[in-house]
């Protein structure tokens, strides 16, 4: 493993699809893990094969499809589960079984009415059993943020020597703070025996709007694969947006941690994934909604106008959104009015713009959105004082 790659597992097709009403058949699923395999993911987390027979057909086809990407396919620590997943990644040229079981003492207890040692046993076997069938095994232990950690170490130990290759730790819940999350993660890359064979993972939810900044604090502690989805979407409020940990790894280049994206074709795939749910990506949204990089007050659009790097970090370019926008509202000021009326070919005046600028005004306090047919209609319409 290089120190410093971070490897990308979407699990836009498994977690991400779990959204009510947002599920896909087996040929956008495909559409979507093509263009995943083109944005440079490292694994594709494909679907739980067991959960339906139309699962079961889109891990196939996936695996058909697909050829760069590892193709992984979740199951539960029973053997029905695992084989159910080997059949169903039997095309894949890479494969990955995700196995796994509850972590912490409420799982055990409420979930499974079971106890640590038996729970423990069976994640084990789960392991070992996955290892008969693939080489490469992922073991989550649920909701490990909530867990005690000497336990989950225990647990992480034992799965490891069973064969586990990827170690996830899910903050399954979305309840940790990054501070916790990366002590987590920092305490067990620290204290488990075995750990330096294996990557650790983050997977982490956002009930409490923290799923990205825990990913964060995860990698910056040792684990180097983070667990997200396209846009943020998933099971709840959501998992950690692919978009938004891949960008913050490319802006901070002191964290000297990398990605194998091809951050150009960040939107596309937004933009995809969000047609294919048939699930609007919020305006406001990092990276990837529709206001990212638009631009519409007086004081931010005079800056960004002498200098982008006044008002933006990153240069929408460098995730396909295009150019960055000026927006016209009745906050705008002078020089974004002029900039829109030098862009459809009018050249005023100072005096002339103060006056095109006061009637702009007075119609940007009664419509939502200015028009280029506006802009033109105040543009040939303005009369200045004789
Ligand atoms: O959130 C979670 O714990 C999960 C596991 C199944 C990996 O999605
Ligand atoms: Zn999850």
């Amino acid at each position: 493993m290089k120190d410093n790659q971070v490897y990308i597992f979407d699990t836009t097709l498994r977690d991400g699809e779990q959204v009510p009403g947002c599920q896909l058949n087996t040929d956008e699923k495909v559409r979507i893990a093509i263009s995943l395999e083109s944005l440079g993911v490292d694994v594709i987390e494909a679907g739980f094969p067991v959960s339906s027979p139309g699962d079961f057909n889109s891990v196939i086809e996936i695996s058909k499809a697909v050829q760069n990407p590892v193709i992984c396919a979740l199951t539960r620590a029973n053997k029905k589960d695992i084989d159910c997943a080997a059949d169903a990644l039997q095309y894949a040229r890479r494969k990955r079984i995700h196995t796994g079981i509850g972590s912490s003492d409420i799982h055990i207890q409420h979930k499974f009415r079971s106890n640590r040692d038996q729970v423990l046993e069976q994640g084990v076997m789960a392991v070992a059993y996955a290892k008969t069938k693939c080489e490469d095994v992922e073991f989550y232990a649920e909701d490990a943020g909530r867990a005690d950690r000497h336990f989950l170490r225990r647990m992480v130990e034992a799965v490891i020597k069973a064969g586990a290759t990827v170690i996830n730790i899910p903050d399954t819940t979305g309840y940790c703070l990054p501070e916790e999350y990366g002590e987590l993660i920092r305490f067990l890359s620290e204290e488990t025996q075995g750990i330096q064979n294996v990557i650790l993972s983050c997977h982490c939810h956002n009930d409490l709007g923290l799923a990205t900044a825990n990913a964060v604090a995860g990698v910056r502690n040792g684990a180097r694969q983070v667990e997200c989805t396209v846009n943020g979407i998933g099971e709840r409020a959501g998992n950690t947006s692919l978009e938004e940990i891949v960008m913050i790894l490319e802006s901070h280049k002191s964290l000297d941690l990398r990605t194998h994206i091809r951050t150009q074709e960040i939107c596309a795939v937004s933009k995809l994934v969000s047609r294919l749910m048939h699930m609007n990506v919020q305006p406001n949204k990092a990276i990837v909604g529709k206001n990212a990089f638009a631009h519409s007050s007086g004081i931010h659009q005079d800056g960004v106008l002498k200098h982008a790097g006044t008002y933006e970090i990153i240069d929408p370019s460098t995730v396909g959104a295009g150019k960055s926008s000026i927006v016209l509202s009745a906050r705008s000021g002078r020089a974004a009015l002029n900039h829109h009326l030098k862009t459809l070919g009018y050249s005023f005046t100072p005096e002339e713009l103060t006056l095109i600028y006061q009637q702009f005004l007075t119609l940007a306090d009664s419509t939502k959105e200015i028009t280029t047919d506006h802009l033109r209609r105040l543009a040939e319409n303005h009369k200045l004082p004789a």
